[in-house]
């Protein structure tokens, strides 16, 4: 039954798509003016208030120039990447493949359980454990308690602690870690769906919303981390971060560098600091509009990272062809800001991901990853001048001291990762003092998410993980 409504809804979609378009054509117009003059033009926020008569004619000759002015402007090489190869693929039959995968997950109950009922469903013990930090938020920590060392497993932009067992008994990393024996703790930064609570504020309330990754770093890491070894009684435990949570732990060791002591190891999946090549078209499209989104979102009193943008809708346009699988991988954020890199990704599982993505995150979170995008610095965040004076004393933010960190860390990182740039990753190791480690994914396709669900997971990660965390 849900599966029929599901491709009822995908083909509807569809047919809408086709039909009646004539009738989306002034939105979809409005849309595309905005993404293309904010390339000519210096600020997005100008252009909403500039609706004029001659839109629609103005905006057809735009689509038509559009993903090639969007290419250029966005620097992705020749070509806007296409989030799927649908229509576009020559090798027949592949497609009707993904799909089929696809409705064959479709009865998955895991993607309608949520994480507590998932854990206990695969025969494992489960911990909730709540931690207040600094500044007023209450997270939620999941623990898979075991006998042997910590380990503590961060989430990236987007994500939360469901990130660590979605891919299933077989190949989650949760999973993986608890039949080793260890400790395994999974963090949820705030903002997230299991941390959206506060001691006086409401998720409702603008001000809830007003922290980027730095904060996660200089106050929810230390939080969790100093919880989870004093449940544990001992004094270091290891740290296994993706994308985001590999930036909030490089801001923690830097702005306070007593952290280092605790960490025995850090594994970096994916890092994330300077971002000068970043690839997704989506990223570098919100970085160019950052000055308009944290504005427009400021004026509605909203800080929550909405996806359902003109911005988000017009990229769909020229991303995602029309398909069912483009529908449905295009409806979620998450997959495109990083991409789906097709020969890893598991579409049976696809149902389950859907329902657990996106966990919800903030609309300064993606801002100042913007800023890095837009100024190749790995520093705080960019409030403008006088705020910078203000806050920092200095016009230009201060940047994060990595010489600071001393905490063994090792870098994974892939050729084909829309994010985490092999030249960037570069630029990182380099910086760190403290590496031990840096190991390029040996599979030429290996996107960003594939570092949290990939099909041969298990071979083309854990087995390198696994020997280095035996060693620290
Ligand atoms: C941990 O050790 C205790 C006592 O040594 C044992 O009863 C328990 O089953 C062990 N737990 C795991 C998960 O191995
Ligand atoms: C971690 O905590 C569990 C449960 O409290 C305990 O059984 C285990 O021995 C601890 N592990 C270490 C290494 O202290
Ligand atoms: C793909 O996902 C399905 C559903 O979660 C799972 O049963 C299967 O083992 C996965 N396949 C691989 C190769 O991991």
């Amino acid at each position: 039954m849900i599966k029929r409504c599901f491709i009822l809804i995908a083909a509807t979609a569809l047919f809408c798509d086709g039909q009646l378009v004539d009738y989306f054509l002034p939105e979809i117009t409005k849309a595309t003016r905005e993404v293309v003059d904010g390339f000519t033009k210096t600020s997005l926020v100008t252009l909403a208030s500039q609706a004029s008569g001659d839109l629609v004619s103005e905006g057809v000759r735009a689509l038509v120039r559009l993903p090639e002015t969007l290419t250029r402007a966005l620097g992705v090489g020749n070509q806007l990447p296409g989030l799927l190869p649908d229509s576009h693929i020559n090798v027949i039959g592949v497609l009707d493949d993904f799909i089929a995968d696809y409705n064959a997950g479709l009865g998955n109950e895991d993607a309608t359980l949520d994480i507590r009922a998932i854990i206990r469903k695969y025969g494992y013990p489960l911990e909730e454990h709540e931690v207040i930090t600094e500044d007023g938020y209450i997270l939620s920590m999941f623990r898979i308690p075991g006998n042997g060392s910590a380990v503590f497993l961060m989430h990236g932009l987007l994500g939360c602690a469901d990130d660590y067992v979605m891919a299933g008994p077989d190949s989650g990393l949760a999973y993986l870690l608890a039949n080793e024996g260890y400790d395994v703790w999974m963090g949820n930064a705030r903002g997230s769906k299991h941390s959206r609570r506060h001691v006086h504020l409401k998720p409702s309330d603008a001000k809830f919303w007003d922290f980027s990754w730095h904060e996660i770093g200089i106050f929810d890491l230390p939080a969790m981390i100093d919880s989870a070894l004093d449940e544990n009684d001992t004094k270091k435990l290891k740290y296994i971060g993706h994308s985001q949570g590999t930036t909030a732990f490089f801001v923690m060791t830097s702005e306070k560098p007593e952290y280092n002591a605790k960490i025995s190891l850090m594994v970096a999946l994916s890092p994330v600091a300077f971002m000068s090549n970043v690839r997704s078209p989506v990223v570098r499209l919100l970085a160019v509009g950052t000055p308009f989104i944290h504005g427009f979102v400021k004026t509605f009193g909203l800080y929550e990272f909405l996806p359902d943008s003109s911005v988000m809708r017009t990229l769909k346009l020229f991303m995602c062809s029309s398909g069912i699988l483009s529908n449905i991988v295009c409806s979620n954020v998450m997959f495109m800001m990083a991409g789906v890199g097709y020969a890893q990704f598991n579409f049976t599982n696809l149902p389950v991901l859907m329902g657990h993505t996106p966990a919800g995150a903030s609309a300064k979170q993606v801002a100042h990853y913007g800023q890095g995008v837009l100024t190749g610095k790995f520093r705080q965040f960019d409030y403008g001048t006088t705020g910078n004076l203000n806050r920092y004393g200095t016009e230009v933010p201060p940047n994060y001291a990595l010489e600071k960190i001393t905490a063994p860390v090792s870098l994974f990182y892939s050729e084909a990762d829309w994010l985490a740039h092999p030249t960037d990753v570069d630029k990182l190791y380099n910086r760190l003092n403290s590496a031990v480690d840096i190991h390029k994914i040996p599979y030429q396709q290996f996107n960003h998410l594939d570092f949290l669900w990939a099909k041969d997971f298990k071979v083309l990660v854990y087995k390198r993980l696994q020997m280095l965390l035996t060693h620290f």
